[in-house]
């Protein structure tokens, strides 16, 4: 096991694009990190970093405590899955497992060894005469992670391993290799762009954006606490409700809705973002008890047991998660119960959320 540190990192590619102004991270010994963000936020440049298919322009890599700048990639001790599997067509899987073993004049005992191991740890063993083409997808998705498995290295690194693969399989892989990593203790850092995928996967997430970290934290923290706005509407589906308002005492005002919470925790005053989860809101009568605003349905999207409703309100339009029989039809007069217990506030000029007063 090995930790990965990435200290001040600068990434300016050729022809002067910035993709990382200025990375510092600490992957753990062991872990499984998985870095998140929209395109281009440069998750992959960072994994080509550690890798060493690219130089840093400032600051230092090291992997398990030892710099490796100069160190070529084929010396790092590391192993990378990427999305295009890149199996050698001509090769049946066998072949294609032991070919970087063999390149590397690992004796035949110890090739044949290694190669039976994880095929067994893939389920795998059955297709080693076969040859990629008369593979499924997700086939070829596990043999490319065999390559990986067999040289035994220090650190995985995983680029978008799964898009190639159909919604259903691309879960079951994905709980496949969170197992794997759990079981092999090997240091992995894993891309994605799904936010799902990224929580359901992660020891820890790194949110990205713009070649800056954002956050670092456990699923449930991120989820919990996101540290600013761009956190908050990125992880979590369906995406966190926003609404602008004002803090007055212990008061939440935003037009047509007035919350009295337990707001003394929190620090500032004036303008402020509202976040709430779509979960944390709930539809009822119109002149119900306990509705904090009143709209009106604009749209209803059923998805199997529960129903995501679209509530055009004076605060903008929310969208609250409901139980899908219980969700009133379009156009519906609707009252909205904001629950003031889940609320995140965000400053609305920085974005930031606000913390609550020690
Ligand atoms: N070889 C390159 N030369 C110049 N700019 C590059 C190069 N590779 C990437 N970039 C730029 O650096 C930024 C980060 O790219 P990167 O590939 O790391 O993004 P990403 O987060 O992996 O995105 P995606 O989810 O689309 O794969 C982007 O703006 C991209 O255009
Ligand atoms: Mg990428």
């Amino acid at each position: 096991m090995a930790d990965v540190v990435l200290d001040g990192v600068v990434m300016r590619y050729d022809g002067g694009h910035l993709a990382l102004p200025r990375l510092d991270l600490h992957i753990r010994s062991g872990e499984l990190c998985v870095l998140v963000g929209p395109s281009g936020c440069g998750k992959s440049t960072t994994l080509r970093l550690i890798a060493g298919l690219e130089q840093p322009s400032e600051g230092e890599i090291r992997i398990d405590g030892r710099r490796v700048n100069e160190v070529a990639p084929s010396d790092r001790d590391i192993a990378m899955v990427f999305q295009s599997y890149a199996l050698y067509p001509h090769m049946t899987v066998r072949e294609n497992l032991a070919f970087g073993l063999k390149m590397r004049k690992t004796p035949a005992a110890e090739i044949e060894t290694r190669v039976r191991e994880a095929a067994e740890l893939l389920g795998i063993s059955e297709l080693l005469a076969r040859t990629p083409k008369q593979l499924s997808g997700g086939q070829r998705q596990r043999v490319a992670m065999g390559r990986a498995i067999v040289r035994r290295p220090k650190v995985f690194l995983f680029d978008e391993p799964l898009s190639n693969l159909d919604a259903q399989l691309r879960g079951q892989v994905r709980r496949e290799i969170g197992a794997l990593c759990a079981r092999l203790e090997t240091t992995s850092v894993y891309v994605t762009h799904d936010q799902a995928e990224a929580m359901t996967l992660a020891d820890r997430i790194v949110v990205m954006q713009g070649g800056v970290i954002q956050q670092v934290g456990t699923p449930l923290e991120i989820y919990d606490a996101p540290a600013n706005v761009f956190v908050a509407t990125f992880l979590g589906s369906p995406t966190m409700n926003l609404v602008s308002a004002e803090l007055a005492g212990t008061e939440l005002r935003a037009p047509g809705l007035a919350v009295g919470a337990d707001l003394d925790r929190v620090r500032a005053r004036g303008k402020v973002v509202v976040g709430i989860r779509p979960h944390h809101l709930a539809v009822g009568a119109p002149d119900g008890a306990g509705a904090t605003l009143r709209g009106h349905v604009r749209d209803r999207e059923l998805h199997g047991g529960e129903a995501f409703v679209h509530v055009e309100a004076e605060c903008g339009t929310l969208l609250v998660r409901t139980e899908a029989h219980a969700a009133p039809a379009k156009g519906t007069s609707v009252g909205v119960t904001v629950d003031p217990g889940h609320l995140h506030l965000f400053d609305a000029s920085t974005g930031l959320r606000l913390e609550a007063a020690a």
